[in-house]
């Protein structure tokens, strides 16, 4: 299973997302954070920015949809270029279609779980998603904290995808250091979203390499 660390711009400088791209040039991806203000309560932007965003970036973009009607809205972002789109369980009445879509439309397709929502609801149907996300905080603020009793859904995940012999891979979002990858990367997840704690750094590549060596050297599944 491959090791992907995807640095989130919401820690970025919102006015100079261009330069800040350039400043993390080892990421495997860019994990994009587009907020309603509604399904979260904060709102980052929408569809213009991230087809802008497509344009310039010089690695994949992950698009993490938090917004309501993902039935409607999330095809979108793969038409508009996003390599990967990740949609929430909860903001969608049929997961299973909107991921069939969303791969239809040429990009991976992801779901989420926020901290209350089980990962039971997505089990069954782990084939039909390229990804799942477990969020490891509250969505909707970077920043918090690394919540450690979402490991218990990272392990049972994994021991399912790997009973089904599927390379769904499973991404962890929110409170990701040097620190709690650790953890993550042993309960079984191979995907690693970091926001805060590579833009705080002055030396953003070399964080990201030391997040992808430690998830490396720690994962296990
Ligand atoms: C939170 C977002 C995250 C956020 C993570 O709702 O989905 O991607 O940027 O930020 P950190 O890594 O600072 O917790
Ligand atoms: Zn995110």
């Amino acid at each position: 299973m491959s090791i992907n660390i995807h640095p989130s711009i919401l820690s970025a400088d919102f006015v100079n997302f261009q330069r800040d791209f350039e400043t993390i040039s080892h990421a495997d991806a860019i994990h994009v954070d587009v907020m309603d203000g509604h399904f979260v309560p904060n709102l980052t932007f929408g569809l213009p920015m991230v087809r802008r965003m497509v344009e310039v970036a010089t690695s994949p973009i992950d698009a993490h949809l938090m917004i309501e009607n993902a039935d409607e809205l999330a095809v979108a972002y793969a038409d508009a270029g996003a390599a990967g789109v990740t949609f929430h369980y909860e903001a969608s009445t049929d997961s299973v279609a909107l991921a069939n879509r969303i791969r239809a439309a040429g990009a991976k397709a992801a779901v989420a779980v926020k901290p209350g929502t089980p990962v039971d609801v997505v089990l069954d149907s782990l084939d039909a998603f390229d990804m799942v996300l477990i969020m490891t905080v509250e969505p909707g603020f970077g920043g918090q904290s690394f919540i450690p009793e979402m490991m218990e859904k990272v392990s049972r995940a994994r021991a399912e995808i790997l009973r089904l012999q599927l390379e769904t891979q499973i991404q962890v979002d929110g409170g990701i250091d040097s620190s709690t990858i650790i953890e993550a990367a042993k309960a079984g997840a191979n995907c690693f979203v970091a926001g805060s704690a590579v833009f705080s750094k002055d030396n953003r590549n070399a964080e990201i390499d030391l997040l992808r060596n430690l998830a490396k050297a720690n994962y296990s599944a």
